[in-house]
């Protein structure tokens, strides 16, 4: 029987077990994977901390994999078996060494993409397209704030708004992420522990503000964020690494004409065109090398928990990548 990362109940990342699990014969429009890589994600710590109650209970966690189509099930025109698709679902179970998966939602691959760097850069890479073409459309020459701009998206956000532009101001919590930020294109690595970011901003671009800041760590970012507007300026919150931002005022945007969005990156992949559109550009930065896939930490998926804590640690850089063993297929 093939194996998967079971959570029973909301916990510390010791809750993540792997269990033997049944996987039936793919349905009408299903596909079977044998995975070869799984991405991690701060959406699945969400899930399995019990912020996000996204996954009914018990259930398997994870949100993007690649993996190789071992059977199509009727009406699947898509994929054929012994294709190699990356996918990201919103219907939870990618910490399996064996799924089912919707067949609409597996993306073709560039052969250039190994399996772990493709599980590393699928979902955090969109994210960056969704949030510097989409949410607010980067020109060269704006002012652009990245927090934790040294992690999976962030530092993906600093290659990508570089190769646009942009003046990049990346925050970080080390001088060592300080390092990695700089080398992915920020000019400047703001150390958001220590320094008052609002401040250093003023300071970095002449007491004018960003045009964007987009913040992913929420409850200890988001007054700073706010405070480095520029006039017209666009807050995009898209995440809550550090805890869910408290109940806010709309009537603080005012002094500065400010806009806030909160997009969620399912919503802009739903749309097939779009989601290949999207997928069309990552790959475009991807292989001109603007933009690069890198994997900071593989575990086999049978430590599914160590590589969790690792995440929340905030001692590493960089994304983590899953990889399930002969045990798990
Ligand atoms: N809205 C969407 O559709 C969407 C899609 C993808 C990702 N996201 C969000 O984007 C963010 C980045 O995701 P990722 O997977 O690439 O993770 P990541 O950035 O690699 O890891 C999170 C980083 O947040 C920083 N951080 C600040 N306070 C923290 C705290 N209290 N605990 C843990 N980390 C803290 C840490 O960097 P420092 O050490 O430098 O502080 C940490 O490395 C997450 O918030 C995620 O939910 C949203």
């Amino acid at each position: 029987m093939p194996r998967a990362i079971v959570l029973r109940a909301p916990g510390a990342a010791d809750v993540l077990r792997i269990e033997a699990v049944t996987v039936a014969d793919p349905g009408a429009g299903e596909i079977r994977l044998r995975q070869l890589a799984i991405g991690v994600n701060f959406h699945d710590v969400y899930v399995r901390s019990g912020l996000y109650q996204t996954l009914p209970l018990p259930g398997i966690p994870g949100i993007e994999g690649v993996g190789v189509v071992e059977a199509v099930g009727p009406d699947v025109t898509n994929v054929a078996v012994g294709d190699r698709v990356g996918y990201i679902s919103p219907q939870y179970g990618a910490y399996a060494g064996v799924r089912l998966l919707p067949a609409a939602q597996a993306l073709p691959l560039p052969s250039s993409l190994s399996d772990a760097a493709a599980a590393s850069v699928l979902l955090k890479g969109l994210t960056a397209e969704m949030l510097l073409r989409r949410v607010h459309r980067v020109e060269a020459g704006q002012a652009v704030l990245v927090h934790a701009a040294a992690g999976g998206v962030g530092r993906l956000l600093c290659q990508w708004g570089a190769a646009l532009g942009a003046t990049v101001i990346g925050t970080v919590g080390s001088e060592a992420k300080a390092a990695v930020a700089l080398a992915a294109g920020a000019s400047h690595a703001i150390l958001y522990r220590d320094q008052d970011v609002a401040a250093e901003v003023r300071r970095l671009t002449g007491g004018r503000g960003v045009d964007v800041a987009y913040d992913s760590v929420g409850a200890t970012t988001f007054d700073g964020s706010l405070d480095s507007l520029a006039t017209f300026g666009h807050l995009v919150n898209f995440g809550q690494s550090s805890g869910p931002v408290p109940p806010f005022a709309v009537a603080r945007l005012s002094p500065k004409s400010a806009s806030l969005t909160r997009p969620l990156i399912f919503h802009y992949l739903a749309d097939a065109a779009r989601r290949a559109e999207m997928a069309a550009a990552l790959f475009a930065v991807l292989e001109s090398g603007a933009v690069t896939a890198e994997v900071a930490r593989t575990f086999p998926l049978s430590d599914t928990a160590g590589a969790h804590a690792l995440l929340e640690s905030r001692d590493l850089a960089g994304p983590i990548v899953l990889l399930p063993e002969p045990a798990d297929l």
